[in-house]
């Protein structure tokens, strides 16, 4: 159900920074400002299963590969939950980067963001720029259970960037023309994670897999650059495992199966012309 302005909230103020808000299964701890929303849930030790942080902004929002995540004051989702899956099915964790993803895409093409895209693992892209990322953190809780602590980070109401993102990256009100309450966006991106964790905690991985799969123009047949830490291999890409690794057919035939590394996409010819004719 989408959170309207008139909807009775169960909210009660904690601290002029903090807002506690019901959206079962979750609950929310609102922040104005904050580091990082993963490091702050990560903190809360004793905290339940879908518990999220949210912050207006971050002030040392985090990225993967150690990079910075740009969390300007009130334009973008800063949002972190906490999940507690068994320990036996940490095989399968790199599978719920790949379905906040899902998520993420579904939302943006919901509220009209055409050219939706998802990169591997979890990148969400509009017109090929980035709009979207996930940051999975997990933590050890003892023998039986995992802290999974999963961050994402959605452009959503910035006009413009800082100049190293300017081509890069891009939000929903640059691809629509529209703003959208960051609160509405939230509890539906909100509400789609839950249908897909559901999911993943009752092992269909296969389903989240097919979906990334029909989001993803990455998944199949994409000529791509892949760095793994030093090593550079190009390729095309040849579907995913059953635990959401990147099989990749290498330019000298040889078949690798992806775990964790940077992709990009591989210009052709085509792309670059067309750069040059519109520069
Ligand atoms: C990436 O694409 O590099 C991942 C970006 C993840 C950013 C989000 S914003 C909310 C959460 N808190 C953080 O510090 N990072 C994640």
């Amino acid at each position: 159900m989408t959170h309207l302005k008139t909807e009775k909230e169960a909210m009660s103020a904690q601290s002029p920074n903090r807002m506690v808000i019901h959206r079962p299964p979750f609950i929310i701890h609102h922040f104005t400002s904050l580091s990082s929303t993963n490091d702050q849930l990560k903190a809360m030790a004793a905290a339940p299963e879908f518990t999220c942080v949210v912050a207006d902004e971050q002030t040392a929002g985090r990225g993967r590969r150690a990079r910075t995540w740009y969390s300007a004051p009130g334009d973008g989702l800063y949002l972190s939950i906490l999940f507690l899956p068994r320990s036996d099915s940490s095989p399968r964790l790199p599978l719920t980067g790949l379905l906040a993803a899902v998520a993420v895409a579904e939302t943006l093409i919901e509220r009209g963001v055409a050219g939706v895209d998802i990169k591997w693992p979890n990148d969400a892209l509009a017109g090929g720029r980035k709009i979207s990322g996930v940051l999975a953190e997990a933590v050890s809780a003892g023998p039986e259970s995992l802290r999974l602590v999963l961050g994402v980070g959605v452009n959503l109401n910035h006009r413009s960037f800082p100049s190293e993102l300017s081509e890069s990256a891009t939000s929903l009100a640059i691809e629509t023309g529209e703003r959208v309450i960051v609160e509405e966006f939230r509890d539906r991106l909100l509400e789609k994670i839950a249908q897909w964790y559901e999911l993943w905690r009752r092992g269909a991985s296969a389903s989240i897999i097919d979906r990334w799969s029909r989001l993803s123009t990455y998944a199949r047949g994409k000529h791509v650059v892949v760095m793994i830490e030093d090593e550079k291999l190009t390729g095309v890409t040849d579907g995913l495992t059953e635990t959401g690794a990147l099989r990749l057919v290498t330019d000298d035939g040889a078949v690798r199966t992806i775990l964790a590394g940077e992709v990009t996409k591989l210009r052709t010819r085509a792309d670059l012309s067309l750069r040059h004719s519109s520069a």
